[in-house]
C-alpha cells in the first residue's frame, strides 16, 4: 500500500504522528498519554493508515526482525521514490558490508582525536553567549555545535561554517514548505558532491577520504553509493544532537537539584547525560511489514506500515523502575534512545561525547539557569522529534 488509503484493522485508535495537536505542544507528553491510554500495539487512519506500537516490548520486536519488519522505505506513508540512504535503508543482506566498512571510523578510538576539538568549539560557543545572560538556545548552541563537529569529522572546508549553518538550520526548519527544503538539500547535495570529487581527485586525511579508499564486498563504492552515504550522515548526525540538547536542556532548566549535582560533581555528567536521554528520546522510527505477523493482540498484514517510538523503551516500568522520574541513582539506563537491533546508531559514541562535552562546559561556565517564557516553545512531529525554541536565561 503507497498513496491510497488502507483498509482499516482493529485495534483502532486516531493519532497523527506528525500534526496532532498534543505532538506539537509537547511530544513526551503526549507520547507518555498515548502508552496510557491506546492498545499495545494500534492502528490509525492517519497518512494512509498505519499500525503505531504502544509498548517497550513491542518497539523492541520490531526493531530487532529486520526479516520482518523492513527499513526499506523509512517513511510513513511509504515513498518507493525516496533516495536510498545507505545503510540505514537497506536490510539484511545488503546491509551487513556497509555497515561493516563504516564501524571502525565510529568507534571510541577512532573519535577520541575529534575531543579536543570539540571542548575548543563548545567553549567557543559558549563564549559568544555567556555574557548576554540569555539566549535562544536551540539556534545559538544546540543547532551550531552538531554543525561544526560534523564538518570537522567529515572533513568539510571550516571556512565554509556561517553558509553550511545557514543551510542546515534552515533544512530543519519545522517551517520549511517541501519546496524549500527540496532545494535546500539540492545545495546540501551540491556542497558534499564538490568535497566527495575534490577528495577522490586529491585524498586527505579526512573520513571522507577513508570511507572513499574502502571496500565493500571487495570493491571500492561508486560516487552514488558515497553521497548516498554521506547525505545520511548528514540527516543523522545533525538535527539529533541538537535535539537531545535541547530536550535535556529544558528538563534540567526545571530541575535545579539535578543542577546543583552536575555543578558539583562533573563525574555524574554521563549519567545525567544517559538518563536524560532515557527519559527523552525523540525518534519515532517507521519500519515496512513484509510477511503477515501477529504482534502483540494485532493482525499486522504484509505491505502495511508500523511506526516504533523509541522513548516506549525507556519508559517500561520493567525495564526501568519509576520510568517518569530523571534520576541519576539508577544502575542501569536501559533505552533504545539510539534504536535496537542491526541499524543501531553508528554515532552513538560521538553523539555521547558531544553531549557530555556540552554539558561539562555549560556547567562549569553558567551553572543555573532558567527557561524564560514557559510554554512558548513547539514541538516539531514526525519520526525525529525536535524542540523549534528554548529561551534560556541565567545571571552573566
Ligand atoms: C543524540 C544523537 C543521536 C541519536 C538519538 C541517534 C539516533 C539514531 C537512531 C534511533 C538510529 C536507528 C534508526 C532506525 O533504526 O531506523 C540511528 C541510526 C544511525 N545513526 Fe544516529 N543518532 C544520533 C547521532 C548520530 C550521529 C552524531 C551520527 C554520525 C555522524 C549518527 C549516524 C547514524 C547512522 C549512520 C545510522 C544508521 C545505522 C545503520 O543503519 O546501520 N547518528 N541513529
Amino acid at each position: 500500500m503507497t498513496d491510497s488509503q488502507a483498509p482499516a484493522r482493529s485495534p483502532a485508535f486516531e493519532f497523527d504522528y506528525i500534526a496532532d495537536p498534543g505532538v506539537l505542544a509537547d511530544w513526551h507528553a503526549r507520547y507518555w498519554e498515548l502508552k496510557e491510554q491506546a492498545p499495545p500495539v494500534f492502528w490509525t487512519g492517519a497518512h494512509g493508515g498505519h499500525w503505531v506500537c504502544n509498548t517497550g516490548s513491542s518497539v523492541q520486536h520490531v526493531l530487532r526482525h529486520p526479516e520482518i519488519f523492513s527499513s526499506r522505505y523509512l517513511s510513513i506513508p511509504p515513498n518507493p521514490n525516496q533516495p536510498k540512504m545507505i545503510p540505514e535503508m537497506l536490510d539484511p543482506p545488503e546491509h551487513r558490508p556497509y555497515r561493516q566498512m563504516l564501524r571502525p571510523f565510529f568507534e571510541s578510538k577512532a573519535i577520541a582525536p575529534l575531543e579536543e576539538r570539540i571542548i575548543e568549539w563548545t567553549d567557543q560557543l559558549l563564549s559568544e553567549v555567556a555574557d548576554a545572560g540569555e539566549c535562544e538556545f536551540v539556534s545559538t548552541l544546540a543547532s551550531r555545535l552538531p554543525v561544526a563537529v560534523f564538518m570537522e569529522l567529515f572533513g568539510f572546508p571550516m571556512e565554509k561554517f556561517d553558509e553550511f549553518r545557514h543551510l542546515v538550520v534552515s533544512f530543519f526548519n519545522a517551517r520549511a514548505t517541501p519546496e524549500e527544503r527540496n532545494a535546500l538539500a539540492q545545495q546540501i547535495i551540491g556542497h558534499l558532491a564538490q568535497l566527495i570529487q575534490a577528495r577522490m581527485a586529491e585524498p586527505r586525511d579526512d573520513m571522507i577520504s577513508k570511507i572513499i579508499a574502502s571496500d565493500v564486498d571487495g570493491r571500492r563504492m561508486s560516487f552514488e553509493e558515497l553521497m548516498s552515504i554521506g547525505f545520511l550522515m548528514f540527516l543523522a548526525g545533525l538535527d539529533t544532537v541538537t535535539n537531545a540538547m535541547s530536550f535535556g536542556m529544558r528538563h534540567l532548566a526545571h530541575d535545579p537539584a539535578l543542577r546543583q549535582r552536575a555543578i558539583d560533581d562533573p563525574d555524574t555528567i554521563p549519567h545525567l547525560v544517559e538518563e536524560l536521554l532515557r527519559r527523552y528520546a525523540f525518534v519515532a522510527t517507521p519500519r515496512y511489514v513484509v510477511e503477515d505477523v501477529e504482534l502483540e493482540g494485532a493482525r499486522l498484514r504484509a505491505g502495511d506500515s508500523i511506526l516504533a517510538p523509541l522513548p516506549l523503551v525507556g519508559w517500561d516500568e520493567a525495564l526501568n523502575p519509576d520510568p517518569e522520574t530523571v534520576s541519576i541513582e539508577r544502575q542501569f539506563y536501559r533505552h533504545a534512545a539510539f534504536g535496537s537491533g542491526i541499524h543501531t546508531c553508528l554515532g552513538l559514541h560521538l553523539a555521547r561525547m558531544e553531549l557530555i562535552i556540552f554539558y561539562r562546559a555549560w556547567f562549569r561556565r553558567i551553572g543555573h539557569f532558567r527557561q524564560v517564557d514557559k510554554g512558548d516553545e513547539s514541538c516539531r512531529g514526525g519520526s525525529v522529534m525536535a524542540l523549534e525554541n528554548l529561551h534560556l536565561a541565567w545571571d552573566a
